[in-house]
């Protein structure tokens, strides 16, 4: 068992993504990536955004040349394989919660990507990394019921082992959901905590403020109309592999995706979360 101590279980890791590869594949697009894509320019295709938020990461993390690349939280693999394809990192490891997708990256035979099924907080790296990214885990880091000291300490654990498994120059690119123009009710009432089992938003400031001791904040930017778009192409490519999809999942489980991608799309275009990138190096170089 990989558990997190102060996160989402395996076991709640496991409702949400222990899908068929099979099943994503059919909407979320080129890049299987499940995070949200950066419609930087008007007019983006979902896979022309979903590129762009890849580069994006790369860029921010610096991942260049015989660099060692960290992904927590890696998903399919995509960006460790583009950091490697791309950028010529030398070595690119993830880590998930999902047995499934461990699998499935240990299924690219890909001599210089890896993953282990580890959460963040019992990884030991033998050497340090040059790059860091996390894109759309760190939601997955703290519980719902923690109080905000909790939450904050449970923030700060992260940032303080990425500035110490991190190289002098090293970066660390973060994407993540905050909680965005909400009040404590509609808070109270939203669906994410059943989409989401055992896993809470952070605030956009305690993002900062946890980081704050061990990082420097490099960049941020705020774009929540990336997520209603992605979602919303989600939502469409669902629907029309809606039959294919529940040959997968059964209808249920096809239904809980439609609704979290429609209703999703949603909340984020009335703000009501907020899809942040943070850019971070080591405090004290
Ligand atoms: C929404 S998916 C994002 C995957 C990928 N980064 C992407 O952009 O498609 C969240 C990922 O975070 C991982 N995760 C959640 N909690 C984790 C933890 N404590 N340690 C490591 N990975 C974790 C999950 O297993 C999953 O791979």
């Amino acid at each position: 068992m990989a558990n997190s101590n102060s996160g989402a279980s395996q076991d709640a890791i496991e409702y949400h993504y222990d899908m068929p590869a099979s099943f994503f594949s059919l909407w979320l697009g080129q890049s299987m990536t499940y995070t949200a894509a950066r419609f930087s320019r008007p007019g983006m295709t979902l896979d022309e955004a979903q590129q762009d938020k890849i580069a994006y990461h790369l860029d921010s993390a610096r991942v260049s040349e015989g660099h060692r690349m960290l992904d927590i939280g890696c998903g399919w693999g995509t960006l460790l394989k583009a950091g490697v394809e791309q950028r010529g990192a030398a070595s690119a490891l993830g880590l998930t919660l999902s047995p499934l997708q461990q699998e499935y990256i240990a299924g690219m035979g890909h001599s210089n990507v890896s993953a282990r099924l580890q959460s963040y907080e019992h990884f030991e790296p033998e050497q340090p990394f040059d790059s860091i990214v996390s894109v759309g885990a760190f939601e997955h880091f703290a519980k719902p019921g923690m109080t905000r000291a909790a939450r904050i300490e449970a923030y700060e654990g992260l940032f303080r082992r990425c500035a110490d498994w991190m190289t002098r120059d090293g970066r660390f690119s973060l994407q993540t959901m905050t909680w965005g123009d909400a009040g404590e009710v509609e808070r109270n009432m939203n669906r994410i905590h059943e989409i989401f089992p055992e896993s809470d938003l952070p605030e956009i400031h305690e993002v900062v403020e946890a980081a704050h001791p061990y990082l420097e904040l490099v960049s941020m930017e705020n774009r929540p109309e990336d997520y209603g778009q992605t979602l919303a192409d989600w939502a469409r490519g669902l629907k029309a592999n809606r039959e294919e999809a529940i040959k997968i999942v059964g209808p249920e489980r096809y239904k809980f995706y439609e609704d979290s991608c429609t209703g999703g799309s949603l909340l984020y275009r009335r703000r009501r979360f907020y899809l942040c990138r943070f850019v971070f190096r080591r405090r004290g170089r």
